[in-house]
């Protein structure tokens, strides 16, 4: 069985996650059930990302240990995880004793074989991002990546020789097309920092304490990103003598799906690191677009956050994965609102999908009390149908392999406007009314169930819960792909799977919980 090794970033444990960060995990959840769906011996690993001055001031503010802060919200992150159904084969901590003690052997093999070096820092650092910058490096003097004010600092610190691997990276870049993704992402990297040159990256810290020790001088901390980015390999069976064999079974992985703002890290330090201790570098990194709210950043100062457990509550858990599925692009960012996910809900779940299905097992019923078999009383007109059921697994997984979600749910969703479309053109309920057509009814009929079917099929990655609830009423635990003959349904009693919205009565609603 092939094997696929798929990643989220691990998630700050500074603060509950808001809707956007969560739409990575349930992003990574629908392409590793995707692969387990296509037969692939999958792993799928997320977690939090622990340490940090961020994160110890935050500590001290809520009155807790740095581990007693990291232990609640770490929690909560995996709570939230488990809300939205996501299929994860591991959730990894950095203050995991295991993966401290690997971070802190790296570190040591990289100061050992000379690429970490001892050397004073001066430059302006940026708390929240953790990050150093030179003066030409600010944007009006604030940090280029967030925005908010910086400090001068200066430090001795330990360096890492990134520059040494710099030709060796641009090099591999341009030889692997497919390695950073979209295509945009990658000359956003190429041209604004690797070509103008790397400079040394800082990757100790002095001023806390709340971080892997160096092993050789207790004054310092492991960098936060190194400590992070490990991640991906000391819970695999890594270590620096060359790891065990489930390590060599899972690396490298093939997919690190991380938002947009931290490509860098991913395509540029982490590969390099990777190139120091003689690994081979992921096959993929996938810079996804952000979820904006009303277009705008999430913020909690905007007040404008919100958060997966309350949406979940109010339209249920596959109305949410739906949403982020489909209405954020691959390579731009979308936008939520309550209004935006209701209209979704109604056009799509309940309109075309749910209304097929309730459709389609109440007339099973009413004309065949719910057993249904293949008649083969066939017309012109089904060959188009039967096509799109036919052809529905090659267009998913031209989709899914470019990694397009909101796509590939295009692609179910066409199936599944072609069966409506099919009531209508076959009228099953003027067949109804002459016992001559009884035949061409129950083959009208059939085909329709093995459309929804395979579109049940097909939208288990995306819609779990949805997708068994529709096997179960059409009474079927067939899994072959594609039109099947065979099949003897014997449907339950149709029951609504997607409800349709009164929109301005649930909004009325939702002020009145947001005002108590
Ligand atoms: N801890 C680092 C990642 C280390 S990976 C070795 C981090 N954490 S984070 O909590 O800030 O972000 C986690 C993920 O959520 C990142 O991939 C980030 O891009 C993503 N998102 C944060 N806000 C988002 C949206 N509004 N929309 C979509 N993704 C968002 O970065």
């Amino acid at each position: 069985m092939e094997k696929y090794y798929i990643t989220t970033a691990i998630a700050y444990a500074s603060a509950k996650p808001h809707i956007g960060n969560t739409y990575e995990i349930v992003l990574a959840d629908a392409i590793a059930r995707y692969k387990r769906l296509k037969g692939f011996d999958v792993y799928f690993q997320t977690g939090t990302d622990e340490h940090g001055e961020k994160i110890e001031q935050k500590a001290k503010e809520a009155s807790k240990t740095p581990q007693e802060y990291v232990d609640d919200i770490s929690k909560e992150i995996q709570r939230i995880w488990d809300i939205m159904n996501t299929s994860y084969d591991k959730f990894v901590r950095t203050t995991d004793s295991h993966h401290k003690e690997i971070v802190s052997h790296i570190f040591q093999k990289l100061y050992d074989q000379g690429d970490i070096y001892l050397d004073k820092y001066e430059g302006w650092y940026c708390t929240p991002c953790e990050s150093f910058w030179t003066d030409s490096q600010l944007v009006d003097g604030k940090c280029p990546d967030c925005g908010r004010e910086v400090q001068k600092k200066s430090e001795e610190s330990y360096f890492f020789r990134m520059s040494k691997y710099q030709d060796r990276l641009i090099e591999y870049i341009e030889s692997h097309p497919d390695f950073i993704q979209p295509e945009a992402r990658k000359n956003e990297m190429m041209n604004n920092f690797l070509k103008p040159g790397l400079q040394d990256l800082c990757v100790s810290r002095t001023a806390f304490d709340w971080g892997v020790r160096v092993p050789f001088n207790d004054n310092h901390v492991v960098y936060v990103w190194i400590d992070a980015l490990s991640n991906y390999i000391t819970n695999i069976g890594y270590d620096v003598d060359g790891g065990n064999e489930e390590f060599r079974k899972w690396w490298p992985a093939d997919l690190h799906l991380v938002g947009k703002d931290i490509i860098r890290f991913h395509t540029i330090y982490w590969p390099i690191l990777l190139m120091a201790l003689n690994l081979p570098l992921p096959k993929q990194v996938f810079g996804h677009p952000w979820l904006l709210m009303n277009n705008d950043k999430m913020s909690k100062s905007k007040g404008n956050i919100l958060y997966a457990d309350d949406l979940v509550e109010l339209f249920g858990v596959d109305a949410i994965r739906y949403y982020l599925l489909h209405e954020i692009p691959f390579a731009s960012d979308g936008t939520i609102s309550y209004e935006l996910i209701m209209e979704r809900i109604n056009s799509d779940l309940a309109n075309i999908l749910g209304n097929l299905v309730n459709r389609t097992i109440s007339m099973a019923k009413k004309y065949f009390d719910g057993q249904v078999e293949n008649k083969k009383v066939v017309e012109n007109l089904d060959d188009a149908y039967i096509e799109s059921i036919n052809s529905l697994e090659d267009r998913v997984e031209k989709r899914m392999n470019k990694l397009e979600i909101g796509l590939a749910l295009d692609e179910i969703f066409d199936t599944l406007r072609a069966s409506n479309k099919y009531i209508d053109d076959t009228m099953p309920w003027s067949l109804a009314k002459g016992e001559t057509k009884k035949e061409r009814l129950e083959t009208v009929l059939y085909h329709l169930l093995e459309g929804i079917r395979n579109c049940a099929l097909f939208l288990s990655p995306f819609l779990p819960d949805t997708s068994k609830e529709i096997l179960r009423q059409i009474g079927t635990d067939n899994t072959i792909f594609g039109f099947d003959d065979t099949v003897i349904y014997q449907v339950n009693d149709p029951e609504p799977i997607f409800m349709r919205i009164d929109i301005a009565k649930k909004l009325e609603e939702i002020v009145k919980i947001k005002g108590e």
